[in-house]
């Protein structure tokens, strides 16, 4: 059983370990999952240049302004079958949008509806395709741009003049809108004359090819109009190398303010003109961000822009530079926060694993504390196992031994013993005493740990008391050759607990003379201290304690292994005791050289009542006290010595006591205690004394507690509550101690409470004292009508009961006992007792008082003749009737 609770309380601590780790986890899943959902968009760029690498840099900038947004880019360098695979493994990939700028219309179109298809919204940026499957498009207006330029180039020719175009890659989207703005805005300018039309694929490279293809065809033009600023570069390096000395103007796209770009170019006289092509990648992001969070959108979004000229270069630049710079300090405010938040992370991580080992740590000590206490508790409720043990023992050891030394106490005490016998009884007595004693020590022990234990002081000589105990001592040291001194003042009065520090003086001096080997020495001592107190000091030359078993000497049940037998609880008792009078104990002692008890007690216990009157126990008599202070308390002490000594014994009738008690000796001996003053029945078990108690209805029950069948404590519970027995008084006689117990034998109504052992004298002056108020109960109830201050009873209800019957049908003749105790609901026996123990007076007497003295009532108040009366009150006949009240009244009804 154990066993078993330990086992639970080891799962319940394995389950909270348990439980703390789950919360540990949670903790790092929800700390996982408290980032906000991100988002992956895919970019297919068509080609690979610097106005690439800037719309790249904007897009990934555009992503700071946004949590957790991923770019995944990837560039077919001017390829279709590269960009059509690279669309494929972005959508694979999982991404949750896709920027697309196509190489051209019809190649690349099919994977990017099939990426539409999926769900996956598309951003066409700069170039679009013939497919209308797109979510939004987001660039410059191509055609206004070939319209601007066509435009501007007239402008400065003046009307007039040769053009050659170079064309980005034919089928891509911004060379066909372009040009075809450009040739429109040249419509306009009769004089300007587009020469030759040649086609790049937006390269440097495709701008030389281009311009051999041009010069193969004329030299005679006066400007080239390339769709970006790389083929003009391309055409400007083969214009010098074939045609250095011709005057050719150039305008192109894209005015990028790199050092290689077109701006640049314009700036240094290169070239005439160039547009500014915006990338604006955070306006592509916020775009896609728009879409991706569900936020309004326009599906056409044209990016406005401007011609670059040698008038507004400076500007631009200026303005492009800030830009950059601005782009710059962006980026390195950026790369700040993102190693901020690397820290951030690495500590939010070291946090993490440190609460984890913190918490780890708390649970493990947790556990080893409960551990700890576990087995603390465990040894704590192994030794209160081992205590309830003896205690029980000890209980179960009372009721035999009260059977020896009542019975041997009562041999002593009768003149007719021999000298021979009385010595042999004494000798007897001397060890029961000794085993009562022992008995004693456990319960007291008992008593301290519950906290019942009591302390009664008395003012008293110590030092007398002292020189009477060590005396008693006398007889065995002087048998085993041991030496015994005293060292003590004349006088010493204390104030304390006698009792108490003759145990404590007893239990050191037992303590000194086991351990100590013939021929040695016991020293005792006493001294008044300071600040009122005293010491007491035990010192032997015995084996001695070893220096590590010191610190245990006062546990429970410990013995330093000698073999000189002992419970192992004398020195545990001393300790508690000294401590409930406040004082302290120590030992000194090294193995082979002895040991000495040092007690020191307060001498005058202020808080505690003094007893003045109150003298010490003989020595000799101090089993005796054992028994007298433990079977006896307060509620179960007769009234005096008098009450006892004089009550009468009954009113002529020998009262009927019933026995129960499971045991035979036990009943046998209480028989003997109580039969030559009372009838007395027995019964062995609850369940046979209740059947007896109800047929018999005895004058009182003496019962044990612990029985089978029905333990003591429900028979009297059973018979205080039945209306034939109610009124029975009960003692309820048993070796348990324990105040809650005796608390429980009252909550069932019975009587007394005696305690084994018990001692002979108290039993019967208890059985007299109880049949003596009862008998004093009588009175009342025989009294006519119950007191009303008397408290509501079974027995008073039943009295009531009875007399409301009676008068019910007084005037009835036939009314008998028979009627009425079939009304009650009783035997006639059983009403005969009851009525007989309540009252003092049979029934039959009962009905024919209550007739006379309603009689007597009806007479005084006149008007009726007496043999009127008579009849009215259930006489069948006046002359009876008479007869009976003249010996009630002692005169006639007649008034004679
Ligand atoms: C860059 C580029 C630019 C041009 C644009 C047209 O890749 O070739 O020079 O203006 O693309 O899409």
């Amino acid at each position: 059983m154990k066993i078993k609770s330990v086992d639970l309380r080891h799962m319940h601590t394995t389950a909270l370990m348990r439980r703390c780790l789950f919360m540990l986890i949670l903790v790092l899943v929800m700390t996982a999952c408290s980032q906000r959902k991100g988002y992956v968009i895919g970019v297919s760029q068509c080609s690979e240049d610097i106005w690439r690498d800037k719309l790249n840099d904007e897009l990934r900038m555009g992503t700071y302004l946004f949590d957790n947004v991923e770019l995944r880019i990837a560039s077919a360098n001017d390829d279709d079958q590269r960009q059509i695979a690279q669309i494929d493994s972005l959508v694979a990939s999982g991404i949750d949008l896709l920027f697309v700028s196509p190489n051209q219309m019809n190649t690349v179109s099919e994977a990017i509806d099939r990426a539409y298809d999926r769900g996956i919204p598309v951003i066409y940026f700069d170039r679009k395709t013939n497919s209308d499957k797109y979510t939004a498009f987001i660039g410059a207006d191509n055609y206004a741009i070939g319209r601007t330029m066509g435009h501007y180039l007239a402008t400065q020719l003046g009307g007039k003049g040769r053009v050659v175009e170079i064309t980005g890659l034919k089928d891509s989207s911004p060379a066909i809108e372009r040009h075809r703005g450009f040739t429109d805005e040249l419509k306009a300018y009769p004089g300007i004359r587009l020469v030759c039309v040649s086609h790049g694929s937006w390269t440097r490279k495709s701008g030389e090819q281009a311009m051999n293809e041009i010069l193969s065809q004329t030299d005679d033009f006066d400007c080239v109009f390339a769709q970006n600023d790389r083929m003009v570069d391309g055409a400007r390096d083969v214009m010098s190398r074939k045609a250095a000395g011709r005057k050719v103007t150039y305008i192109g796209v894209d005015a990028l303010p790199m050092p290689d770009g077109g701006m640049h170019r314009v700036k240094d006289g290169t070239m005439l003109a160039s547009y500014l092509y915006p990338t604006r990648g955070d306006l592509v992001m916020q775009l896609a961000m728009n879409i991706l969070e569900g936020k309004p959108y326009k599906r056409e979004n044209y990016l406005q822009s401007a011609i670059v000229t040698p008038d507004n270069v400076d500007a631009m630049l200026m303005q492009a530079d800030e830009m950059a710079q601005q782009r710059d300090r962006l980026e390195v405010l950026h790369k700040q926060v993102d190693r901020y938040l690397v820290q951030y992370n690495h500590q939010k991580v070291f946090l993490l694993l440190s609460s984890i080992i913190i918490a780890l740590l708390i649970v493990f000590f947790i556990y080893i504390y409960r551990t700890i206490i576990m087995k603390r508790r465990l040894a704590e409720e192994t030794v209160n196992a081992k205590l309830q043990f003896f205690t029980n023992v000890s209980h179960e050891f009372r009721t035999p031994l009260t059977l020896i030394a009542d019975p041997v106490d009562r041999l002593l005490a009768d003149p007719k013993t021999s000298e021979e016998q009385r010595r042999l009884l004494q000798l007897v007595r001397k060890n029961v005493s000794m085993m009562l004693r022992l008995v004693g020590e456990i319960l007291d022990f008992r008593k301290v740990q519950n906290g019942k234990m009591n302390v009664e002081a008395s003012s008293f000589d110590l030092a007398a008391g002292l020189r009477e105990w060590t005396g008693n001592f006398g007889p065995v040291a002087q048998k085993k050759h041991i030496a015994m001194n005293t060292s003590m003042p004349e006088t010493l009065v204390v104030c304390t607990d006698r009792n108490k520090v003759e145990r404590i003086c007893y239990n050191l001096m037992s303590n000194a003379m086991k351990y100590t080997p013939e021929g040695g020495c016991i020293n005792v001592s006493l001294a008044g201290g300071e600040g009122g107190s005293f010491t007491l000091a035990v010192a032997d030359t015995g084996i001695g304690i070893p220096a590590d078993k010191l610190p245990h000497v006062f546990d429970r049940f410990y013995q330093v292994k000698h073999g000189s037998g002992g419970t192992g609880i004398g020195l545990a008792l001393v300790k508690s005791f000294v401590d409930l009078l406040g004082g302290t104990v120590r030992v000194n002692s090294s193995e082979g050289r002895g040991a000495e008890f040092v007690v020191s007690l307060p001498a005058a216990k202020p808080s505690a009542k003094e007893n003045q009157a109150q003298s010490g126990p003989e020595p000799d008599r101090l089993a005796e006290e054992y028994i007298a202070a433990d079977s006896i308390d307060a509620a179960d002490a007769p009234n005096s010595r008098a009450d006892i000594m004089t009550s009468p014994d009954d009113d002529g009738e020998r009262e009927e006591i019933l026995v129960v008690d499971d045991n035979d000796d036990m009943r046998k001996y209480i028989g003997t205690l109580l039969s030559d003053r009372y009838n007395v029945s027995y019964a062995s078990n609850g369940r046979e004394g209740l059947d007896k108690a109800v047929s018999e209805v005895p004058g009182l029950i003496v019962c044990d507690v612990m029985m089978p069948e029905m333990d003591g404590l429900e028979m009297c519970r059973r018979i205080k509550t039945t209306t034939a027995t109610s009124h029975i008084p009960v003692i309820l006689l048993t070796a348990n101690a324990m105040d809650t117990q005796r608390a429980d034998g009252y909550d069932c109504g019975a009587d007394a409470y005696i305690v084994k052992p018990f001692s002979g004298k108290v039993l019967t002056a208890r059985v007299r004292n109880l049949i003596e108020s009862r008998r004093q109960l009588k009175n009342i109830y025989a009294q006519g009508e119950t007191d009303e201050a008397q408290p509501e009873s079974m027995d008073k209800h039943f009295m009531n009961e009875f007399r409301a019957k009676v008068n019910e049908h007084l005037a009835d003749p036939e009314l008998n006992v028979e009627t009425l105790s079939a009304e009650l609901g009783l035997s006639r026996v059983q009403m005969y007792r009851k009525v007989k123990a309540l009252t003092g007076s049979t029934p039959v007497e009962l009905i024919r008082i209550t007739r006379l003295k309603r009689a007597d009532k009806l007479l005084k108040a006149g008007g009726h003749t007496v043999s009127e009366v008579s009849y009215e009150v259930g006489f069948s006949s006046p002359s009876y009737f008479s007869k009976c009240y003249k010996d009630y009244f002692g005169h006639t009804p007649n008034g004679k």
